[in-house]
């Protein structure tokens, strides 16, 4: 099979990691961990059951017949995000005899991710995993930057850790089988660091988005690299979001909002945030920061990867919602606004005003989408 592998250093004081990125990947992790992660101990795998149904055989390709890895299953969806479910994993790591030395690889999506990630943080107080992700916005976001954790039934990821993998494995190849859907809302992310710091991935998929939406493998890895690259750089900046790592928050104080407001049923992460992306781009323009041209460029491009779906809510829930964001400090009301096409800002002071303003020009705006 043919490989053709992009690298990506992260270089974080303390974690230096690379991510390698094509097709072709899979198989050939098993040959290469040991060497790229130095690592000499038992190797497991944590994954969900459909994924392993899909990709498992292609990984085990890498791996000698007699000394396979072993699997250990967490079931998809985000109420499996929970410290039970690490506990679980924990204790059946713990039955096989895995040690200090072990390695854990994350194999799935960006839940699987983060309670791998958060297992491997706290186990016999921290051991080495690596992650291979598995939907397009676990590759462009959630496999690289170190944040890892489950959530709260009071609210999401509020139980974490940073902890960095020794390496990250992104094959495109797997994208082939995630639900459309799920592929359109990894491009949301993808839009976003277009639009916060990279001018030329958001003219590319501006007019790329074609060849693009069917998955082109050129296309999908030109788009995948510039995105990882673009936060990796961020995170090796600002690894524990002092500022500089704010800015990846575009779209998504609102986009958090809607997500809680419907109960995270109706829509997908990335939907949300296109939604909240929406109407961070209006409210820079009422603020002044862009231009007319520039916002009909971005909502363009954000609806060209649509449709956006509809969701319900009121405005005084999304209203209330944002107030618990988790980047407002002392009662100022941050938000992370475009003043190009490819630099974002952090606006420490968005009025009530200003924000119900952008509410009611979201809701008109869900309203009138078609579905
Ligand atoms: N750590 C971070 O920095 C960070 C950043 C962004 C998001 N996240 C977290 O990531 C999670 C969302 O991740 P996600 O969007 O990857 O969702 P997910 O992990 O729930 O995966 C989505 C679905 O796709 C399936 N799937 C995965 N890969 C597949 C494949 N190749 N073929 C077919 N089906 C496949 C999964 O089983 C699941 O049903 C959230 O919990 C979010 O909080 C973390
Ligand atoms: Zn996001």
């Amino acid at each position: 099979m043919k490989t053709m592998a992009r690298t990506i250093p992260v270089d974080i004081p303390g974690a230096n990691y690379t991510v390698h990125l094509g097709s072709g990947l899979l198989p050939h992790v098993g040959t290469r961990l040991r060497k790229l992660t130095g690592n000499t101990g038992r190797i497991f795998v944590v994954t969900a059951p459909e994924i392993w149904s899909l990709w498992g055989n292609i990984l085990l390709a890498g791996f000698p017949a007699g000394d396979p890895p072993q699997v250990l299953f967490l079931p998809s969806g985000e109420p499996y995000k929970r410290l039970a479910s690490v506990e679980t994993l924990a204790t059946g790591l713990s039955a096989s005899g895995a040690d200090r030395s072990s390695l854990l690889i994350a194999f799935g999506g960006g839940i699987i991710g983060d309670v791998t990630g958060f297992l491997a943080a706290i186990y016999m107080r921290g051991i080495d995993y690596v992650q291979i992700p598995t939907t397009l916005l676990s590759q462009v976001d959630s496999s690289v930057g170190g944040k890892t954790g489950v959530n709260l039934s009071t609210g999401k990821n509020l139980i974490g850790s940073f902890h960095h993998p020794r390496a990250v494995f992104a094959d495109t190849d797997v994208l082939h089988t995630l639900p459309e859907r799920e592929l359109r809302a990894g491009f949301y992310e993808c839009i976003k660091a277009g639009i916060i710091r990279d001018p030329t991935l958001f003219s590319y998929m501006e007019s790329h988005a074609q060849s693009i939406l069917a998955a082109d493998d050129a296309a999908l890895s030109r788009v995948i690299a510039a995105a990882i690259r673009m936060k990796a750089e961020i995170v090796t900046l600002d690894e524990r979001e002092s500022g500089l790592r704010m800015i990846l928050n575009y779209g998504h104080t609102l986009g958090h909002a809607i997500e809680t407001v419907t109960n995270y049923r109706a829509l997908l992460h990335g939907e949300a945030v296109g939604w909240g992306m929406l109407a961070a781009t209006e409210l820079s323009r009422m603020r002044g920061l862009l231009t007319q041209q520039q916002v009909d460029r971005i909502c363009s491009v954000i609806h060209a990867y649509g449709p956006l779906p509809r969701f319900r809510a009121t405005a005084d829930k999304l209203f209330a919602a944002t107030a618990r964001d988790k980047k407002n400090r002392a009662g100022a009301r941050r938000f992370i606004l475009a003043e190009s096409i490819g630099k974002a800002v952090i606006v420490p002071d968005v009025t009530d005003a200003e924000l119900r303003a952008v509410i009611d020009w979201l809701l008109a705006h869900v309203r009138e989408a078609a579905q």
